[in-house]
């Protein structure tokens, strides 16, 4: 038998989806093969501080137990701690890390980094920027995918692009609301109506995003969401259904049954998400076949419509109305404890979390391997 695969898990982090992080990387280190794998704990505070630790040998009891490990003493001091700002600080410590030191007989420190960061600085395509810098293969999609997936006017642009339906929206920087707020306010009106959405282009789990019926709110929203991002979306009302199907691959990836949401709310806001849990998952979603074959088949090209790999959660609307599927977007980090959609539309679908685990390692390695093939130059 070989020796374990050593997969760095990386949770915390900056954005406002800590909490969320610290619960996944829970849910995952209880779920790992410790006779195949070796985890080292990467634990990011909400400062931004790394820390590290020894390798798990056995599921952690708890989130607070995941946070100690890696930094020994705890969130405030300890381990192997970096001031939050500088990254030329950070990459050699990633790299000290995860490439050296070579053990004698034993391979790298590292085998592949799983980030399991949500939202900014995790899901946006800057800590994949950093695993590259550092010559390391990862869990989930890369830059571009990631950043991509993250900003919804370039994934709707994309989206558009690859023959997808999406809602109609108008969007505008900070510096052109503050330059022609009016202009803006009638365009919107005459062109999305009321209610209208209204979010920041770069953020998740609803922060920020507001539904407004009328001018007065309209401005509100605006200003509101410009607190989150210089970048802002206004997107006409779908009265819908949520549905969210599950892929999972690189060249050929694989799709899983379709999910529906029920929200607790009137939409599906941070509340609903994280915090009084009654949204509802119904798995497989009760819709006809045809529509959760378009679902599937429209996750698919919205995952290479932005170029993705590994895995990607893609959320869509059906209309009431008509029963037109229109695609709102797509999650390159879903949430992901054991509880969560994605991995749930896998196990309805034959797919247990250990498993979806291994195969994650597995793809992420093969993408490594198929890059690593990749020339630079002419001459190399
Ligand atoms: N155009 C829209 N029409 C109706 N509901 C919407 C629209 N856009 C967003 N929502 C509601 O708001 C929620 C969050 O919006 P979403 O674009 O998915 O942002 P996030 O990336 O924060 O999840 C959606 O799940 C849905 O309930
Ligand atoms: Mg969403």
């Amino acid at each position: 038998m070989g020796r374990k695969i050593r997969v760095g898990l990386v949770y915390g982090g900056r954005s406002g989806e800590h909490e969320v992080s610290l619960q996944t990387a829970l849910s995952v280190a209880r779920a790992f093969d410790y006779g195949r794998y070796e985890l080292i704990p990467f634990f990011i505070d909400k400062q931004g501080k790394w820390r590290s630790g020894p390798p798990l040998t056995a599921p952690p009891e708890s989130v607070e137990r995941l946070a100690l490990g890696a930094g020994g003493t705890g969130e405030t001091s300890g381990g192997d701690a970096l001031p939050a700002t500088g990254a030329s600080a950070i990459v050699p410590f990633v790299r000290g890390m995860l490439a050296e030191p070579e053990r004698e007989g034993d391979g790298p420190a590292i085998d592949v980094m799983f980030p399991l960061l949500h939202g900014t600085f995790g899901e946006d395509g800057t800590i994949q920027g950093l695993f590259e810098m550092a010559g390391v293969p990862y869990v989930g999609a890369g830059v571009l995918a990631s950043a991509a997936g993250m900003d919804k006017v370039i994934m709707k642009q994309l989206f558009r692009q690859a023959g997808l339906p999406v809602a109609n929206f108008i969007h505008f920087t900070k510096y052109e609301w503050n330059r022609d707020r009016d202009g803006i306010l009638a365009e919107a009106e005459e062109r999305l109506g009321y209610p209208s959405f209204v979010k920041p282009a770069n953020l998740g789990s609803s922060v920020g995003v507001s539904k407004a019926r009328n001018r007065e709110e309209l401005a509100a929203a605006v200003e509101k969401a410009l607190q989150f991002d210089r970048k802002v979306l206004v997107e006409e009302f779908v009265d819908a259904r949520e549905l969210e199907v599950s892929v999972l691959g690189n060249d050929e990836p694989r799709t899983s049954v379709v999910g529906e949401i029920v929200s607790s709310n009137e939409y599906y806001d941070y509340n609903a998400k994280y915090v009084d849990g009654k949204s509802v998952m119904i798995i497989p979603a009760d819709i006809p076949p045809e529509t959760a074959e378009e679902a599937r088949d429209m996750a698919v090209r919205a995952f290479r419509a932005i170029d993705g790999s590994g895995l990607c959660r893609a959320d869509f609307f059906l209309r009431r109305g008509d029963g037109k599927l229109l695609i709102n977007e797509v999650n390159t980090m879903p949430g992901f404890t054991q509880f969560s959609m994605y991995p749930q539309l896998w196990k309805a679908s034959g797919l247990s979390y250990p498993e979806l685990l291994d195969e994650l390692i597995r793809l992420a390695l093969e993408r490594f391997r198929e890059r690593q093939s990749l020339k630079y130059g002419e001459r190399e």
